[in-house]
C-alpha cells in the first residue's frame, strides 16, 4: 500500500510525515529519492527549487515496504494506491508561506493553486481513491491521525470536495 502525502507547499506534508515517521512508519521524502537517483534535472531559480524529471521517478521507484507514505507535491504522480491531499485556508496558508520568507509572488502562486483545488482535481484525475485532509487548525498529531483514520476506513468528510475555499475566494472580491 503506497500512500502520497501531497499538497501545496506550507500544508503540512513534511510536519505531519515527521509524525509518522516517529510512530515508525516507513515515510519517502520523494525530493530525497530523486536527488539520491539523479532525477534531479535542473534548478527553478525563480522558484527555489529542483526540477524533478517525474516520469523517470515514477518508472524507477521500487518501495520495499507493506505500506509506505511518499511526502511531495507531485507524490500523487507516483504509481500510488491512494493519495490524502492535505488543505489549507488560503489566508492561513499565506501566513505559513509568509513567515518562511518567500517573495510576494512564490507565496501569492501557491495561495492562489490552494485557492482553486490544484492537486485534488489532478489527483483525482489519475487515481481512483483521493482524500482531503484540512490542516487548517488542529495540531500535526491530529493531521496524522486523519491519515491514518483514512486507511482504516473513516474517509467520511475526506471526500475530494470536502475541502471548498470558495466562500473565502469569493470574499477577496
Ligand atoms: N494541523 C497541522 N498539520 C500540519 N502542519 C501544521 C498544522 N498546523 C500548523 N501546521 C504548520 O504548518 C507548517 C507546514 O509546513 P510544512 O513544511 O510541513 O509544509 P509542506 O507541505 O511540507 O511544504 P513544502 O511543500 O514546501 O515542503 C508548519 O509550520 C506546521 O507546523
Ligand atoms: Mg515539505
Amino acid at each position: 500500500m503506497l500512500v502520497a502525502v501531497t499538497g501545496t507547499p506550507g500544508t503540512g506534508k513534511t510536519t505531519a510525515c515527521d509524525v509518522l515517521s516517529r510512530r515508525g512508519y516507513v515515510v519517502l521524502d520523494l525530493d530525497e529519492v530523486a536527488r539520491q537517483g539523479g532525477f534531479v534535472v535542473g534548478r527553478d531559480e525563480a522558484r527555489g527549487s529542483d526540477e524533478v524529471d517525474v516520469d523517470a521517478l515514477r518508472e524507477s521507484l521500487r518501495v520495499p515496504a507493506k505500506i509506505a507514505f511518499l511526502r511531495s507535491h507531485y507524490a500523487h504522480e507516483m504509481g500510488v494506491d491512494m493519495a490524502v491531499v492535505l488543505r489549507c485556508s488560503p489566508a492561513v496558508l499565506r501566513a505559513r508561506l509568509e513567515a518562511r520568507g518567500w517573495p510576494p509572488e512564490k507565496v501569492r502562486e501557491n495561495v492562489e493553486a490552494e485557492a482553486i483545488d490544484v492537486i485534488t482535481q489532478q489527483a483525482v484525475e489519475r487515481l481512483p481513491l483521493v482524500y482531503e485532509v484540512d490542516t487548517t487548525r488542529g495540531t500535526p498529531e491530529e493531521t496524522a491521525d486523519a491519515i491514518l483514520g483514512i486507511l482504516r476506513g473513516k474517509t467520511q468528510g475526506h471526500e475530494p470536495g470536502s475541502v471548498d475555499w470558495s466562500d473565502e475566494v469569493l470574499s477577496w472580491y
